[in-house]
């Protein structure tokens, strides 16, 4: 039995160097070199081709290397009969907060604002908002976003949270399913997106979303590109409604060169780093999980492949 690491758009040699620091005994090879395929039986991807599974005729077990997994279900060849799993550690949810929170004091300190003002040589004091005058609304209460609502609430933010499922967290007013994502939206002054990609979820932020949310409202994706409307944005963001976005996912990464959202500078872009999973931190659980496989028992963070998270 042995691993391989199926992975692009990320740097195979350090997962490896990770696992092989605290189980070296492991077989872990590296895809494509990973000699005969017959022997793999957990394949630990990031944004692997499409159909390669079909290779592996042993195969086991498919882990993602982040925490989502819609590149897996994008591919219409998955092996539907796997269990499928995810990285769930402190490391990327304390990094997320780390992000989120930069985000939400950049906007309550208007750095935004005075990074126009700079641009003129304007030395104009704003007045100043104070995190408990602000309301964030968190959309998505998986792992990720119950951690940052709970510290969101640590700063002095008002914390409101929306999810396809009820939820219950200390401090934070959840609202769930369709018909309450308008009353969510209503009190969203800065609204983070934090959710799974799924069918459902695919282009939820658009042009009736953002009009939804009060005028001068601050939208940051730091889910998927595929949540977005491009269009919708840049439209809500011209007109004056949206005062500003911070996106860190894409439709397409990199960002193409000659994307609109470059030159949009009412939009703050980062290279979907928002949180990044440390081979440190994951090789624990994958190593767990990799026993588990061998004994025939339950995986840790295994997905449910309907609901796609
Ligand atoms: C990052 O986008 C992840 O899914 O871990």
């Amino acid at each position: 039995m042995a691993i391989t690491i199926i992975a692009r758009h990320m740097d195979p040699q350090t997962i490896l160097q990770a696992l092989g620091q605290i189980a070296p005994q492991l077989d872990v090879r590296i895809w494509p070199d990973d000699g005969d395929t017959d022997e793999i039986s957990y394949a630990l991807c990031w944004k692997p081709p499409q159909g390669i599974f079909q290779q592996y005729a042993n195969l086991k077990a498919i882990g993602s290397l982040g925490a989502g997994i819609d590149f897996l279900l994008k591919d219409p060849q998955l092996p539907a009969h796997l269990p499928v799993t995810r990285i769930v550690s402190q490391q990327l949810a304390q990094s997320m907060f780390d992000y989120v929170a930069s985000c939400a004091l950049n906007y309550c300190r208007q750095f935004d604002l005075y990074r126009k003002l700079q641009q003129d040589n304007l030395w104009r004091p704003l007045p100043p908002l104070l995190c408990s005058e602000v309301t964030i609304g968190i959309m998505g209460l998986g792992e990720l976003g119950r951690f940052v609502a709970s510290k969101l609430l640590q700063l002095g933010f008002k914390v409101v949270g929306w999810s396809r499922s009820s939820k219950d967290i200390s401090g934070v007013e959840c609202y769930a399913a369709d018909a309450q994502l308008s009353p969510f939206l209503a009190k969203t002054q800065m609204l983070f997106c934090l959710l799974p990609l799924t069918d459902a979820t695919e282009g939820i932020l658009n042009r009736e979303l953002f009009i939804q949310l009060p005028q001068g409202a601050y939208v940051v994706n730091v889910a998927r590109g595929e949540h977005l409307i491009e269009q919708d944005l840049l439209w809500a963001l011209k007109s004056g409604h949206l005062r500003g976005a911070t996106l860190d996912v894409f439709r397409q990464e990199p960002l193409p060169d000659e994307h609109p959202f470059w030159q949009c500078d009412q939009i703050t872009i980062t290279p979907h780093c928002a949180s990044a999973t440390y081979p440190q931190a994951a090789a624990p659980q994958i190593v767990e999980n990799y026993l588990r496989l061998c004994q025939n028992q339950p995986l840790l963070y295994q997905v449910n492949l309907k609901n796609g998270y």
